[in-house]
């Protein structure tokens, strides 16, 4: 499945360095379940917050996908993930900018793009140009791996600057 044309496949990217990033999936728990490990962390709590709530909504999204009526919609959750992403990109933004972060230029290119395909895939959905196990499978690949591929990036950079 590839909806989104411009879109590289999220499990294709891997910062460009060659290096390995731990599995998307937790022993045990089936792939489409994203849950949070101590492996996805950058070392910043606040961020590591941020990116907990993003995961939890993205498993939020399968379980509306899956079991359509008994909890929130999946238009909700869709709406509660593109309003906590923008919120932590604005303040992950912010803090690599305060520090001159060199790779902060592509890292800005890649929330626009997130983003983007994000608000792309609420509009599909609304639409019925994509089902709803189309977009959460999407999305929930998409924002753990910018996590893991992009975001880890930064780690070593704040962390000498001491931020925690
Ligand atoms: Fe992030
Ligand atoms: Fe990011």
């Amino acid at each position: 499945m590839t909806p989104v044309k411009d879109s590289p496949s999220p499990g294709a990217r891997n910062g460009g360095k060659g290096e390995r990033r731990p599995p998307l999936q937790t022993p045990g728990v089936p792939m489409r379940y994203p849950r949070w490990q101590p492996a996805y962390s950058v070392q910043v709590q606040d961020f590591d917050a941020a990116h907990r709530t993003l995961i939890e909504l993205a498993e939020a999204l399968i379980h509306a996908v899956e079991r359509p009526g008994t909890g929130a919609s999946t238009r909700d959750v869709l709406d509660d993930l593109v309003e906590c992403t923008v919120a932590h990109f604005e303040e992950e933004e912010r803090v690599l900018r305060e520090l001159d972060w060199p790779g902060l230029p592509t890292h800005l290119e890649a929330h626009d793009l997130l983003l983007r395909t994000l608000l792309k895939f609420k509009a599909d959905l609304r639409y019925g140009r994509l089902t709803p196990e189309e977009t959460a499978d999407f999305i929930t690949d998409w924002v753990v791996a910018h996590i893991l591929d992009e975001d880890r990036q930064y780690c070593d950079y704040l962390h000498a600057r001491g931020v925690r």
